[in-house]
């Protein structure tokens, strides 16, 4: 779900994918030719905007590039979710600065939410800076741009109550051809009161249904067969119809995009505990193309904690969300993620959040150590108190812990056959494909004849460790 230190790699890999992609990645210029190289960091969501951003510049006459030494224009979407993603982005405007002492032309634009978080201080604190625009402000670009090139700074950190970039058709970055993410919302309307999103997103907004349905049916004529609907709280979705009056909810929403095609598998991310009802889980058992997996964010499983840090839920209202979940789609694997060292949290507090590993039994988790952030509740109202190394040491434990929950669970898997869609080759090998079953698990297999990325094979898992599961084609 998150990317604290991204960049390169991913973007390499992203180039060796492109072949299947739409994009097409020039890497040097003609005469006249104008780029933009962009990389984006944090959430899905961030990268979801920036297939947006990609397709408002195209739209301005710009190519895209992954050769920053020939862009006119270098954009980096940033995160402000923990110090270090922070510290991560300010060391590649470092090497952004570096290029343009070679290239004095090129210009450099900080977007997302430390360009939201900043504001006007980015400009200040980083000098060779030109742009700085906030998620909500991405259809000023072009007009940015033509002020930046005019050597004025170009800044648009307007926080909207209405965009969703719902007519907008993403340009595919990150593609394998086979995924895609659909933004279904924006914003979010939770005061967690360790997080910085409220501030840097602005307020809830839901995006139109029928344009939701409309790019993924759009996604499954391009021969994607796997869409993830986005949002921060997506269980929160509620869009009225203008003309009938009618309101979709979240429900509404997975079964109108699963009845696209019973080829194009749904997920979604991220739900919220408090949030997460009975008919979404119903929803979820009726289609065997919604996948069988949900991220439900525990973050502490501890109700002092839990309610210092405003999540609204206590340890048996999450209990309980997740027995649903067993009792109703018995097949579904959860993952979460949580922080360690929250302010104020006692070792008995923290012993409580490994119980919950086990007991939730997670497939997998994002584990962090808490992170203060300027300006949240939390930074306001108490003492960031707990040492870092008590910080890490709680994280380790937690680490390990759900290292030794995650392998216990693909173990299970041993013996199971599981119908999984393939993305690609493996990393390791390009004798094997790689895929993922409903579940979300990755599962490496040997190729077979006559099978491509983007079809759906069965697989007999043989063996597993904390992170995958290795397996073999069989005909069922
Ligand atoms: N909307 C999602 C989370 C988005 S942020 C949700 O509510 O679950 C992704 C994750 O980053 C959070 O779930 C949380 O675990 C972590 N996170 C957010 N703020 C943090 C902070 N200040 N320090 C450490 N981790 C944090
Ligand atoms: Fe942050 Fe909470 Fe909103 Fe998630 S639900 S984005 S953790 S405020
Ligand atoms: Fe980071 Fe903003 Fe996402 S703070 S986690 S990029 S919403």
């Amino acid at each position: 779900m998150y990317n604290d230190n991204p960049t390169l790699e991913g973007l390499n890999k992203r180039i060796d994918e492109e072949k299947q992609g739409e994009v097409f990645f020039k890497e040097s210029a003609a005469e006249g030719e104008k780029f933009f190289y962009i990389e984006s960091y944090g959430c899905q969501m961030n990268f979801s905007d920036s297939e947006i951003v990609a397709s408002i510049l195209a739209e301005a006459g710009f190519q895209a590039t992954r050769n920053m030494e020939i862009a006119d224009l270098i954009l980096i979407n940033t995160c402000s979710i923990r110090e270090k993603a922070e510290e991560t982005v300010r060391k590649r405007l470092r090497i952004f600065d570096k290029m343009k002492e070679n290239r004095p032309g090129t210009l450099v634009g900080v977007l997302g939410c430390m360009a939201e978080r900043l504001k006007t201080k980015f400009l200040d604190e980083e000098k060779l800076v030109d742009m700085v625009v906030g998620p909500d402000a991405y259809r000023d670009l072009p007009k940015l741009v033509s002020t930046a090139e005019d050597g004025d700074k170009g800044i648009n950190v307007f926080l909207s109550r209405e965009e969703t970039y719902a007519d907008i058709a993403p340009m595919r970055l990150d593609s394998n051809g086979v995924s895609a993410f659909i933004s279904i919302m924006r914003g979010c309307d939770n005061m967690c009161s360790f997080c910085v999103v409220p501030f840097t997103r602005g307020r809830e907004r839901s995006r139109d249904a029928f344009s939701v349905v409309a790019e993924a049916n759009d996604l499954y004529s391009k021969g994607y067969r796997e869409v993830t609907l986005l949002g921060q709280n997506v269980d929160s979705y509620k869009w009225e119809n203008p003309e009938s009056k009618e309101v979709v909810n979240f429900a509404n929403l997975l079964e109108m995009v699963a009845k696209v095609h019973p080829d194009l598998r749904v997920r979604f991310s991220t739900s919220h505990p408090k949030d997460i009802t009975d008919e979404v889980l119903h929803t979820m058992a009726a289609y065997e193309n919604i996948c069988k997996y949900i991220h439900l964010p525990v973050q502490s499983g501890n109700s002092r904690v839990l309610d210092l840090m405003n999540r609204t839920y206590d340890r048996e209202w999450y209990t309980e969300r997740v027995e649903a979940i067993y009792r109703i789609i018995p097949d579904c694997a959860i993952s979460s993620d949580i922080i360690a060292g929250f302010c104020t949290e006692t070792e008995e507090e923290h012993q409580e959040t490994l119980s919950m590993i086990e007991l939730a039994d997670y497939s997998m988790s994002y584990m962090f150590y808490y992170s203060e952030r300027p300006g949240t509740l939390a930074a306001r109202k108490f003492e960031d108190d707990i040492p870092l190394e008590v910080k890490k040491r709680r994280l380790q434990e937690i680490i390990r812990l759900q290292n030794q929950v995650s392998f216990r669970h693909n173990k299970r898997d041993i013996g199971k056959t599981f119908k999984v869609l393939i993305e690609g080759d493996s990393k390791r090998s390009d004798q094997d494909f790689k895929g993922r079953n409903t579940q979300n698990k990755m599962i490496v297999f040997p190729k077979k004849d006559g099978l491509k990325p983007g079809d759906y094979t069965w697989v007999k898992v043989q063996d597993a460790t904390s992170a995958t599961l290795m397996g073999e084609i069989v005909e069922k």
